[in-house]
């Protein structure tokens, strides 16, 4: 396993659409560790492989409920509605006020290519959909309806 670097704001990539992964192969089971490690020792609950420089359709997430690994993640079902504060690795020390669905429910593959299905709620569902936006070239700077500015980030970090 190794880190991998974590892309910034201001490269390309992050607005590219990734493509479907196609091969389940150890390439890819050795992605998915990388992007675990990365987004851990970064501190993060998601990561998306163009995060990464890869454009394929694979995202991990961690609400600190366990590791979830997706490959060609879909959204099949979602409901309600969430409007917090929301951040991302690839935009250190930037935080936005994002509204999404309070439920969603996924369709993906795991690393060998099985299907399956998972729900999500409240922060984990938050997670789901600002990853599988990395996937179509949609970062939440772009769907935040505020940007914080540096007080209310400090008045974010005193809660
Ligand atoms: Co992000």
């Amino acid at each position: 396993m190794a880190l991998r670097n974590i892309v910034k704001e201001g490269d390309d990539i992050l607005n590219k659409k990734c493509r479907p992964v196609t091969k389940f192969d150890k390439k890819l089971a050795v992605l998915l560790e990388d992007m675990a490690e990365t987004m851990r020792k970064a501190n993060g609950v998601g990561l998306a492989a163009p995060q990464v420089g890869i454009l394929r359709r694979v995202v991990v997430v961690d609400i600190g409920e366990g590791l979830i690994e997706l490959v060609n993640p879909k959204i099949i079902a979602f409901s309600g509605e969430q409007t917090g504060n929301e951040g991302c690795l690839s935009f250190p020390g930037q935080w936005g006020v994002v509204t999404r669905p309070d439920y969603v429910k996924l369709k993906a593959q795991d690393r060998n290519g099985e299907e399956f299905t998972i729900e999500g709620k409240e922060l984990l569902a938050r997670a789901f959909c600002h990853e599988l936006d990395h996937l179509e070239g949609v970062v939440f700077k772009n769907i935040a309806e505020h940007m914080l500015t540096p007080e209310e980030i400090d008045e974010m970090n005193k809660e």
